[in-house]
């Protein structure tokens, strides 16, 4: 997928729209990196991290937060995005900054197998499921050592078709309880043109992408975290 073909999220204000409108938004940057700083590779000192679709650098701040050690690389394809999270994390911690999408790394060798640990959050529900799910996967899963870890956080199917109305008017009802207020121009792009998928479609895409079965961590309406572990 081009850099210019991917849709474009408006930085200003993204971190209040989002505390507005993911239920839980607030940890889930701290989770993912705790959970990654835990794990079988990450956890050793100075390791390689890739923080896939950094956004305005949510995951990057809490990165270098906890892990002022780790050797990090902040990719994102939107030239904006990027800029906000370099102002953001300006003279702390070790960051490479990376315009380009997880899909373009991986055609780079010095990427191939490089990391021990990654971090993709709200990212995969915005790619169809039409190949370039699985493009993406593939990509993370190669530029991960084997053994190495992935947190993939994301919009999911409920996992009970009956629940489906239910937890789409429960997520309305958070929206407004939040006191959510934006312009449609600004809200689209997090909202619309989403291709959640569920469970099974999820195990069967990181399976052929190169990953053991999802374990899922947390959950929050439709939002689910799920450890992914590179086969050896
Ligand atoms: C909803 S934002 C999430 C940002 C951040 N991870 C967060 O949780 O706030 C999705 C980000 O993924 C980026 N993105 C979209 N397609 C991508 C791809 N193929 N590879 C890497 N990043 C991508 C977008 O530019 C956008 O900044």
């Amino acid at each position: 997928m081009g850099v210019s073909a991917v849709p474009q999220v408006n930085p200003a204000g993204y971190d209040r729209i989002q505390r507005q409108l993911i239920p839980g938004y607030s940890s889930l940057a701290r989770l993912g990196v705790a959970l990654l700083a835990a794990s079988p590779l990450a956890s050793a000192p100075g390791s390689e991290v890739l923080v896939a679709g950094c956004g305005t650098g949510g995951e990057l701040l809490e990165a270098v937060a906890q892990r002022p050690d780790w050797h990090l690389t902040a990719l994102d394809p939107s030239a904006d995005m990027l800029a906000e999270a370099q102002h953001r994390l300006e003279g702390q911690g070790h960051v490479s900054w990376r315009q380009s999408t997880v899909e373009a790394l991986a055609e780079d060798q010095a990427s191939t197998a490089r990391f021990g640990g990654a971090l993709s959050v709200l990212v995969l529900q915005s790619l169809p499921d039409d190949g370039r799910k699985l493009a993406f996967l593939s990509a993370l899963a190669a530029s991960l050592q084997p053994g190495a870890q992935l947190v993939l956080v994301d919009l999911m199917q409920a996992s009970l078709p009956s629940l489906e109305q239910q937890v789409s008017t429960a997520w309305l009802g958070f929206q407004r309880a939040s006191g959510l207020q934006a312009p449609e121009a600004e809200l689209a792009p997090l909202t619309q043109g989403l291709h959640p998928i569920g469970l099974a479609r999820l195990t069967s895409l990181v399976n052929a992408a190169g990953f053991g079965d999802p374990a899922r961590i947390f959950q929050a309406l439709g939002f689910e975290g799920f450890l992914l572990q590179r086969r050896n």
